[in-house]
């Protein structure tokens, strides 16, 4: 897939939290909550190393994805990118390298949690080859 001009992509490591944070917060779609805070994200990170990527204009992080596995699935979460930088392809690139790094580790099957009012992030998910599971439902519990 070709690099959009300008925009670089690495991993993403804490000292990008702060500005991850803003770009998620500013992202219509990306539900944040407790699991999101700076600890719980260096957590994430640790346990999936090398697998949650950011994309840069500059100094400028413009996109972000969190991803990683349990032994068994991969789960991507979070694919944000900035109002400005969209339809270039950006958000493409920073999941297929987040897959890249699951197939790497061995899984073969990735999932993610989408709103149901997410009309937009839904379209998209579904343009890039993605399935919209309808036989599912997320059951959830606070522990
Ligand atoms: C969803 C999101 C990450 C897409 O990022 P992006 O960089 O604009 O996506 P890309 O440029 O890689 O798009 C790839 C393809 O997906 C499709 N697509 C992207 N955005 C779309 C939209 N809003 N509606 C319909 N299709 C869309 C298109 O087919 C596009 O290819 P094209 O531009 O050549 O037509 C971005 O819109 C975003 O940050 N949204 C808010 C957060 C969110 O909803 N995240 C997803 C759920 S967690």
């Amino acid at each position: 897939m070709e690099q959009p001009s300008g925009i670089t992509f690495e991993a993403f490591t804490m000292d990008a939290y702060d500005a991850v944070f803003g770009l998620w917060t500013a992202c219509e779609g990306v539900g944040l909550s407790d699991a999101d805070s700076r600890p719980n994200i260096e957590r994430f990170l640790l346990r999936n190393p090398g697998m949650s990527f950011v994309a840069r204009d500059g100094e400028v992080i413009i996109g972000a994805i969190l991803a990683g596995h349990d032994g068994r699935r991969g789960y991507l979460h979070h694919l944000a990118v900035h109002p400005e930088y969209r339809r270039r392809g950006i958000g493409h690139l920073l999941f297929e390298t987040a897959l890249d790094a699951l197939r790497a580790a061995g899984i073969k099957k990735c999932h993610g949690f989408v709103f149901r009012d997410n009309v937009r992030g839904l379209d998209f998910w579904r343009a890039v080859g993605w399935t919209v599971r309808e036989d599912v439902r997320l059951i959830s519990k606070d522990l």
